[in-house]
């Protein structure tokens, strides 16, 4: 595939690449780890159909738009913004739309490095033995004795921050190409076999019901704010990372097909990750779907202490999860990283320090908020609860109403034309549609009645 135009930090080589490295942004522990959590703490079906009607009427309309302003940019979010923004004449106010997602995607950087450290943390701990033939209690018991140790979550969240260093230090084609081609289809696979093993082993009929059987008494609008926020967090949108992905994607590929088989694969592995979990939990005495954010890290061992060659299959698996994780966290460190570069004048080496640095330090609150912190509250919240309350459902659903509204109205027409050059007329039209009037209705909707059910009603 020819490229006419390149910015300054590469270009990924094909659409394929871009295929697989945004969908290695996309899929990650918001998956795996987040989304059987807060579906099973939300009640289940009536919430997955949420997130499924906001991925398709929200996720895909505003990730086709970020991916847009990122093409047409070739820069960091904040500067394709800005340029973008110039160009088209609009109000510079909009430019505060890079910055939000850029300072929203740091502070989620800063704790999604340490729940990436369980992970890593958990491919030793299953390769030990120590969780054969373990049952729900005593699978809790070894996961809350992880949280109860600061140091060794410090030490993981620190391996786990200088891994991403590494790729990200690597540049856009050696580093982050090739990481992603190689384990993303590899980790579907895995995910094929464990879903496998949970219809033989597991409860699967309960899971399938818990996932897809609708009960709306269930349903308020937190938990539909918690849906539309799960959508952005799961898409990667509305930080800049789908942007700055966007700003190496090929001229001529079409955007919205290519979104579409992005956000496919997203909730794919979303729903079976699922599947999975909820057979186990179902199948387990001991684990409730609404164990909060320990579910993945308690019923998984359990299953796999139960079966045979478990403790090889279960360490391969949480190599896995760390590297979907790890493949999502350099996404989230990119975009800064391409900004100091063009701004400050600072080397990759530099910038990637300085930023993971940032992170890391930020990252111990989160650490210390599962145990010597674990009483301290901020609205309610404690310190990781109040970043993730934060970021996914107030910060990510603001950046995704600008960038809906400024791609929708303000941005230059003949822009947004360009960008779709390729997409067939149906889908640019129905996308031009949705992005001006469903979506930004619909999120500033969820975002109000979810902030009033939450915080005052
Ligand atoms: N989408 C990632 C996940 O689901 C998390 C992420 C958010 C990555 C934002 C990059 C940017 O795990």
């Amino acid at each position: 595939m020819a490229l006419q135009q390149k910015g300054m930090h590469g270009a990924w080589v094909s659409r394929w690449t871009f295929i697989m490295a945004a969908t290695g942004s996309a899929v990650g522990l918001g998956n795996m780890w987040k989304f059987p959590y807060v579906a099973g703490s939300n009640g289940g079906g009536a919430f997955v159909l949420m997130y499924l009607i906001c991925i398709l009427l929200i996720g895909v309309p505003v990730m086709m738009a970020e991916v847009m302003i990122g093409r047409h940019g070739r820069k960091s979010p904040i500067n394709s913004v800005r340029d973008t923004v110039a160009e088209s004449g609009a109000d510079k106010r909009w430019g505060s739309l890079g910055w939000l997602g850029v300072v929203a995607g740091m502070l989620i950087l800063s704790f999604y490095a340490v729940i990436a450290g369980w992970a890593l943390g958990y491919i030793f701990e299953v390769a030990s033995g120590n969780l054969i033939g373990a049952n729900g209690a005593s699978a809790g018991t070894v996961f809350e004795n992880l949280l109860a140790d600061p140091s060794r979550l410090v030490l993981w969240q620190t391996i786990f921050m200088l891994l991403c260093v590494g790729v990200v230090v690597g540049g856009v084609k050696k580093g982050l190409g090739v990481a992603v081609e190689i384990l993303m289809p590899l980790l579907f696979l895995m995910m094929l076999v464990l879903l496998g093993f949970s219809v033989l082993k597991g409860n699967f009929a309960a899971a399938w019901a818990f996932l897809f059987d609708f009960d709306f008494a269930a349903l308020n609008w937190r938990a539909v704010l918690e849906a539309m926020g799960q959508a952005f967090f799961t898409l990667s949108i509305g930080m800049g990372a789908i942007m700055a992905y966007g700003a190496y994607m090929p001229e001529k590929a079409n955007i919205g097909k290519t979104i579409l088989v992005v956000a496919f694969f997203d909730s794919a592995v979303a729903i079976i990750s699922g599947l999975i979990i909820f057979s186990f939990v179902f199948a387990t005495q001991g684990i409730e779907p609404s164990a909060g954010p320990g579910l993945m890290f308690i019923s998984l061992p359990v299953a796999f202490g139960a079966m045979p060659g478990g403790v090889l299959i279960g360490s391969i698996f949480f190599v896995l999860v760390s590297i979907a994780a790890w493949s999502s966290a350099i996404s989230l460190l990119e975009p800064c990283v391409a900004w100091l570069i063009e701004t400050k004048n600072l080397d990759r080496v530099r910038a990637n320090l300085m930023l993971a640095g940032f992170a890391w330090l930020l990252g111990l609150g989160s650490v210390f908020s599962f145990n010597i912190w674990s009483e301290y509250r901020l609205l309610g919240f404690t310190f990781f609860d109040f970043l993730d309350f934060l970021t996914a459902n107030i910060m990510l659903p603001i950046s995704g109403l600008m960038i809906a509204l400024f791609v929708g109205y303000a941005m230059n027409k003949k822009l947004v034309e360009e960008q779709l050059e390729g997409t067939s007329q149906t889908v640019s039209s129905l996308w031009l549609f949705t992005v001006r009037n469903i979506a930004p209705v619909a999120i500033a909707a969820v975002f109000v009645m979810g902030i009033y059910d939450k915080f005052l009603s």
